[in-house]
């Protein structure tokens, strides 16, 4: 049978695949910026902030690289959530959108969590004081609280340990995973595309057809 698509259900999936265009590419501009800034950031508590100040103020073209890393960076974010709302609006609750909705929240999830690390990375005022707050609420939760937080502070409070874990966590192991995620997603869009523009059914609809004439 061939499901007919409504102009509605069109608009979702264009916007959808434009999504996961802009989702890549945001990612992209995230992570080479990023690499950029790890050659002169350091991360360790005393130097951190004064790191990038100097990103900043002294190193060519610095600031910009600094400020498309907090756009794209940013932008990412908004971007992986809207696509969740546009899946969600769009119905898209079919086998062939199953890969597209797990690598899509997993994305969500995993820029949350660039975002989340990113809070201590630049050692000023209201990321220490964020940071030590939220550790309370990490620490409150039941059986694994206290592990968690001295996973994440390296033992005591927070100090270089943490930043060196929470540098470590965004810059190799979350960036990798949203990057592979975005890459994921956008396929699966793509795959789900191609699959809309020749389904099988009308190939096969249209050989019976002929073979009966
Ligand atoms: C997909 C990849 C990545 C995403 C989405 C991402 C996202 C973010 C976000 C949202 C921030 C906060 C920026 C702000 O609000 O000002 C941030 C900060 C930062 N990121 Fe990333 N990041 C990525 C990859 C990387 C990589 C690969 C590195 C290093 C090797 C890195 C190093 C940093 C540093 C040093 C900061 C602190 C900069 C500042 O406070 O201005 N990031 N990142």
């Amino acid at each position: 049978m061939i499901t007919q698509e409504s102009r509605f259900d069109i608009v979702m999936r264009r916007t959808a695949t434009i999504l996961s265009v802009v989702i890549i590419t945001f990612g992209l501009i995230a992570a080479s910026t990023g690499i950029l800034l790890s050659i002169y950031y350091e991360a360790a508590s005393g130097r951190a902030y004064q790191s990038l100040k100097m990103i900043t103020e002294e190193i060519q073209y610095g600031w910009l690289f600094r400020k498309a890393h907090h756009i794209a960076g940013n932008g990412i974010i908004v971007a992986a959530l809207i696509q969740i709302v546009v899946m969600f609006l769009g119905r898209k609750f079919t086998k062939t959108w199953y890969t597209a909705w797990v690598s899509g929240i997993f994305l969500t999830l995993a820029v949350i969590g660039l975002s989340w690390t990113s809070m201590i990375l630049g050692w000023d005022q209201v990321g220490f004081w964020r940071f030590n707050i939220e550790l309370g609420t990490i620490e409150a939760i039941p059986f694994v609280g206290q592990q968690l937080r001295e996973i994440l502070t390296g033992g005591s409070g927070v100090s270089t340990l943490t930043v060196q874990r929470l540098y470590t966590i965004h810059s190799y192991i979350l960036s990798t995973a949203a990057i592979v995620l975005s890459v994921v997603h956008l396929v699966s869009v793509l795959w789900v595309e191609k699959q809309v523009s020749s389904p099988k059914e009308l190939v096969q609809g249209v050989g019976a057809s002929v073979a009966e004439s």
